[in-house]
C-alpha cells in the first residue's frame, strides 16, 4: 500500500498541467457501449477509476485499448457485442460511478444488472433517481439479491423532472434515452461541464439532444449511433486543487492546459479568500502573497461552488484570519477530513452540516489517513503548508481521481514523495 511523504514548509513555484476530468472520462466510456463502432477518446487522465472502469468494461466482454499520449491517454473502446449485461458488485463496490453503465446497457441490448452501490465515505448516495427515470422511460426495474435490474425491448421517451439534481442520475438518463424511441424531456437536470462534455460525444455519434448544461436537456431518439472520437475537457476539481496549493504555500504556481470558464465559483472564493488569480486561455496563475482572511462558503451544484472542493477549501480556510463558515449542502457526511486537519492543529467545529474554520492556526505535520478522494487532497495541502513532515495513509483514495499529484506537484518545488509500505 502507497503512502505519501510530505515534508511542509515551503512555497510552492512552478508549472503543472491538469489532466483530463475523470468525471467527463467516466460517462464517456460508459457511453462508448452504446454503438457496436469504435469509440476513441483522448486526454483520459491516468487515474485508478479509469482503470476500474475498464476492467468493468472487460466484465461486460467490450474491448479496450490504451495508448500513451503526450498528454493523458488516448483510449478506444469497441463494444460489438456483450458477453454479459452484468456490473458485479465487486467493481461497483470499489467505484459508484459504475452505475453509469445502466442507462447505455439497458439502451443498446436491452437489460442490464448492475449490483447495488451502498453507501459511501461521503454519506448515503442512494441511486433511487437513476431507476425512477428508467421506469418512466419504460423499462421494468427490480432490485434482489444486491442487484438492479432492468428490462427494457426498447426503452419509451418521456419527461422526467429529478426531483434532487443528480450528475450521473443526469448522464444516465440521457445515455438512456438518446436510443430510446421517441422525445425525452429532463426537467431540474444537473448542469455540469461534465454532462455537456458527455452530450458532445454522444452528439458526435449522431445522438440528438439540445439543452446540455442547462436544467431542461431535450433528447429525440435515434435508432443507432456510430463510431466518434472525442477529447476529454480539463479537470476543474484538479486544476482548483492547484491553485489551492498555491495559496496555502504562500507560494507562485501556473496551472496549464485548464479550462477557468468552468472555474467561475472556485476562483471567484480564492480570490475573496486573498489568493490573486490571473487566467487566460488554458491557463490560470495564482499566487498566495497577500494575507488571507476568512470567506464562507456553500457548496451547490454547478455553476455553484463544487463539493468536489469542499475539504480543498477547508484546508486553505485554516491559513485565513478570522471564521470562515463552511456549508456543505449536497452530501450529509463530507466532513471526515476536517478530524485529520484537526490533528494537524485546525481549529474547526463541524455543526452538522456546517463547518466553522478559525484562522489562522499554525499547520504541523503529523500522521494522518486518507478517507476519500477530495479529503485526501485537502489533506495533502495541509502537508504542503505544514512544518516538518507529513505521512498520508492510503494513498490509493488520492491516485483514484488524481494522477501522479506526487509528480505534479514536485514540478513546483514541493518536497512530497511516494513510498511503498
Ligand atoms: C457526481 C460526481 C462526484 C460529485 C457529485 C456532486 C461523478 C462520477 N461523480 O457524483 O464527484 O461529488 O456528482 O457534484 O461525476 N441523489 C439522490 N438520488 C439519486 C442520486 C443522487 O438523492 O438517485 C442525491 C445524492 O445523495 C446527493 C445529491 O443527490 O445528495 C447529488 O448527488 P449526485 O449529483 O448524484 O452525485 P454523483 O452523480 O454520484
Amino acid at each position: 500500500m502507497d503512502r505519501f511523504v510530505i515534508e511542509g514548509g515551503t512555497p510552492l513555484e512552478g508549472t503543472v498541467s491538469v489532466s483530463g476530468a475523470k468525471n467527463a472520462a467516466l460517462p464517456a466510456m460508459a457511453g462508448a457501449l452504446l454503438t457496436a463502432d469504435g469509440v476513441v477518446l483522448r486526454n483520459v487522465p491516468r487515474v485508478r477509476d479509469i482503470g476500474t472502469m475498464r476492467s468493468l468494461l472487460d466484465e461486460l466482454g467490450v474491448d479496450s485499448s490504451v495508448t500513451h499520449e503526450d498528454f493523458g491517454n488516448k483510449v478506444e473502446i469497441h463494444a460489438r457485442q456483450l458477453l454479459s449485461s452484468e456490473a458485479p458488485y465487486e467493481l461497483v463496490k470499489q467505484m459508484r460511478a459504475s452505475i453509469l453503465v445502466l442507462g447505455p446497457l439497458v439502451a443498446r441490448f436491452g437489460e442490464a444488472h448492475v449490483s447495488m452501490p451502498g453507501g459511501c465515505a461521503i454519506g448515503a448516495r442512494p441511486v433511487n433517481l437513476h431507476l425512477k427515470g428508467l421506469e418512466r422511460l419504460g423499462a421494468a426495474v427490480s432490485l434482489d439479491h444486491g442487484y438492479i435490474h432492468a428490462k427494457a425491448p426498447r426503452l419509451q421517451g418521456g419527461v422526467f423532472y429529478f426531483d434532487t439534481i443528480s450528475v450521473t442520475g443526469t448522464e444516465n438518463l440521457m445515455m438512456a434515452a438518446v436510443l430510446a424511441d421517441g422525445e425525452t424531456l429532463l426537467e431540474n437536470a444537473a448542469r455540469e461541464p461534465e454532462i455537456q462534455d458527455l452530450a458532445d460525444l454522444l452528439i458526435k455519434m449522431g445522438a440528438s439532444i439540445e439543452g446540455s448544461g442547462t436544467s431542461r436537456i431535450r433528447i429525440c431518439g435515434v435508432p443507432s449511433l456510430h463510431g466518434a472520437e472525442h477529447s476529454i475537457i480539463p479537470d476543474r476539481i484538479e486544476a482548483g486543487t492547484f491553485l489551492a496549493a498555491a495559496g496555502i504555500t504562500r507560494g507562485h504556481v501556473v496551472v496549464e492546459r485548464a479550462e477557468p470558464r468552468h472555474m467561475t465559483a472556485v476562483i471567484a472564493k480564492l480570490v475573496e479568500l486573498g489568493v490573486r488569480v490571473e487566467s487566460a486561455d488554458g491557463r490560470i496563475e495564482a499566487w498566495g502573497d497577500g494575507s488571507l482572511r476568512a470567506a464562507d462558503a456553500a457548496t451547490q451544484e454547478y455553476p455553484g461552488f463544487p463539493t468536489d472542493m469542499q475539504a480543498q477549501y477547508m484546508a486553505l480556510a485554516t491559513q485565513a484570519e478570522g471564521s470562515s463558515v463552511i456549508t456543505e449542502s449536497i452530501f450529509e457526511n463530507r466532513y471526515v477530513h476536517a478530524l485529520e486537519l484537526m490533528r494537524m492543529g485546525a481549529d474547526i467545529r463541524v455543526e452538522g452540516r456546517r463547518a466553522v474554520v478559525r484562522g489562522k492556526t499554525p499547520l504541523s505535520g503529523a500522521p494522518v489517513q486518507a478517507s476519500d478522494l477530495r479529503a485526501s487532497a485537502s489533506l495533502v495541502l495541509a502537508g504542503l503548508a505544514a512544518t516538518g513532515e507529513t505521512t498520508i495513509d492510503r494513498a490509493y483514495h488520492i491516485d483514484r481521481g488524481y494522477e501522479r499529484i506526487e509528480e505534479k506537484l514536485a514540478k513546483a518545488a514541493a518536497r512530497i514523495r511516494r513510498v511503498q509500505v
